[in-house]
């Protein structure tokens, strides 16, 4: 087994790349693909870069060049609703894109013209191995849910009240839900695990940048934990 480790920046992937026992590393669309062993188990670490394109296409050459049975995605979060706060955890239960909107021949927001699925699903062993790791291993509050992503930095409390309306979505992000996507297509299992970093309201930019160390910390331990349980 096989297992591909996303975390779509540089401070999301760096805890892992130190603790990676590294075999080989290679660089394809400016990405490096870090192969190796990571606490006990045979992964390829990346980063894939922000945005939803960055990140798919990291996952469609993840499946395709090194065969990886499943995709964790690690990283941070918006958090939407009042309970959910910066260094608390979100587990996806599915993921939708916010930003597609192709409502004008009647699609519903979020949905991916032609195709059959709307929102896509993680793996339900992955989701409560995720959660387990969370019990154990932060004594942060965890949330499962529905994860929403678009290549925008949400960061006003309008947008993130239309999020939670029109989406019942409990996290922002920038990837989660492409990721998901190309998983879906190529029937890969898939969990996506995001720390908060901010409220996604106005002066989240702010707050995202004080509490990045937190969540990666928060989410390496989670995943760490998740490893060594699989
Ligand atoms: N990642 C972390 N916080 C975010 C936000 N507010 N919007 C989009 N992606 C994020």
């Amino acid at each position: 087994m096989i297992i591909g480790i996303i975390g779509a920046m540089d401070e999301e992937v760096e805890i892992l790349l130190k603790n990676i026992e590294l075999t080989k590393k290679d660089k394809k669309a400016n990405m490096e693909f870090n192969i190796g062993e990571l606490w006990g188990k045979s992964v390829v670490v990346v980063r894939s870069g922000i945005g939803k394109v960055n990140a798919a296409v990291c996952t469609q050459i993840l499946i395709d060049d090194y065969k990886v049975n499943k995709v964790i995605n690690v990283g941070v979060a918006g958090g939407i609703g009042k309970e959910i706060l910066p260094g608390d955890v979100v587990i996806g239960e599915n993921l939708v894109q916010h930003d597609v909107d192709t409502s004008v021949f009647g699609d519903k927001l979020g949905q991916i013209p032609r195709l059959e699925a709307y929102d896509f699903k993680c793996d339900s062993t992955l989701v409560k191995l995720a959660k387990e790791a969370c019990d154990n291993s932060s004594e942060h509050k965890s949330f499962i849910g529905r994860i929403v992503s678009g290549d925008q930095f949400i960061a006003s409390v309008e947008k993130i009240k239309w999020l939670n309306e029109e989406f019942d979505a409990i996290a922002c992000e920038m990837e989660g839900a492409s990721i998901a996507q190309v998983c879906y297509l190529n029937s890969v299992p898939f969990v996506i695990i995001r720390s908060i970093s901010d409220n996604a309201n106005n002066g989240a930019h702010i707050d995202y940048e004080k509490f990045i160390p937190i969540g990666v910390k928060n989410s390496t331990n989670i995943l760490k934990n998740m490893l060594q349980a699989m």
